[in-house]
């Protein structure tokens, strides 16, 4: 093939916003329209995909049908809570029984106790370790197992996870979920090594500080805004929409070559250094 022929600008125009279409996509993490897996639902949604979301539990369900509701169409929404396998298992079977394939998931959910999220990371009890590690870390390997099949049937497909800078280095109150997403992104690279040869890609954006639900877990986490706002290169927060662009390129066929990578969007913070 000649070097970028497909990428013609005028030969793209006529697929111009619909860089996904025809592929199934399943959201996992949607609490509200803040959550950054909205964001990536609405790129995706923008540019042709079929989409499926999660929500956690009844506590979230109004608001995420709500949003799914805005979409339009007939969008499948089914609970599930990482940490209950019988509804992991029953997701996935719902998605092989009405699509058959999977092409897209996105894995865009974390928890750790509060209690964890403030104060010393030594005081760290095995609990919270655990609790942090299981949610935030092993729900991706437990997902990209459930996925890889149906992403077998369609050929391959794209696993995208959301990171944050506190898994390489110390963030003030980020504590044990620095640790669980350090075993996030170790996850990463081995899990694309799996699935590589089955042309699964799998890649985690590490996104600057969003203000979330589960942002504001986090002890102190307006003045890590603040201090991103004066320290980036672009002097300025991140987006929702940012990042969201940012898992549509790694859902798309533009992203064919990128697996078990780390993608910063964070306005250039993490090359700062005094
Ligand atoms: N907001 C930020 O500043 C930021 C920065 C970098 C990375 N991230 C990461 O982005 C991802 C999404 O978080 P967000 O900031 O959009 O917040 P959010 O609160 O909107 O989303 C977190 C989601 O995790 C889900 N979740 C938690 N425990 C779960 C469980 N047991 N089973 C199923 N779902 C569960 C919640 O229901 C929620 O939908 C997380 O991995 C987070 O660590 C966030």
């Amino acid at each position: 093939m000649g070097y970028g022929c497909s990428w013609n600008l005028a030969e793209r125009k006529g697929s111009m916003g619909q860089l996904v279409a025809g592929k199934k996509a399943l959201i996992l993490g949607v609490a509200n329209k803040r959550s950054i897996a909205w964001g990536i639902a609405q790129a995706l949604h923008r540019e042709g995909a079929s989409l499926w979301f999660n929500y956690q539990n009844e506590r979230v369900k109004d608001y995420v049908a709500e949003l799914v509701a805005g979409l339009g169409g007939d969008i499948p929404l089914t609970e599930c809570d990482v940490m209950k396998p019988e509804q992991v298992d029953a997701l996935f079977e719902a998605v092989a029984a009405r699509w058959g394939s999977l092409d897209i998931l996105v894995h865009s959910l974390a928890f750790a106790p509060r209690e964890a999220l403030e104060g010393e990371f030594y005081t760290t009890t095995l609990e919270q370790w655990n609790t942090a590690l299981a949610i935030s870390a092993y729900s991706l390997v437990l997902c990209a197992r459930q996925a890889k099949p149906l992403m077998e049937k369609a050929g391959g497909g794209s696993i995208i996870t959301l990171t944050y800078l506190g898994s390489e280095r110390a963030v003030k109150s980020y504590n044990v979920m620095g640790v669980a997403k350090a075993a996030l992104e170790a996850s990463v690279r081995y899990l694309a090594a799996d699935l590589g040869p089955a042309n699964i890609r799998v890649n985690a954006i590490s996104a600057g500080p969003v203000k979330t639900l589960a942002a504001k877990g986090v002890s102190g986490f307006s003045s890590i805004l603040k201090v991103v706002e004066e320290k980036a290169p672009l002097r300025r927060n991140v987006t929702q929409a940012e990042i969201g662009n940012t898992g549509l390129f790694l859902a798309s066929d533009l992203a064919s070559g990128i697996t078990g990578e780390v993608i910063f969007v964070d306005c250039g913070y993490h090359i700062v250094g005094v």
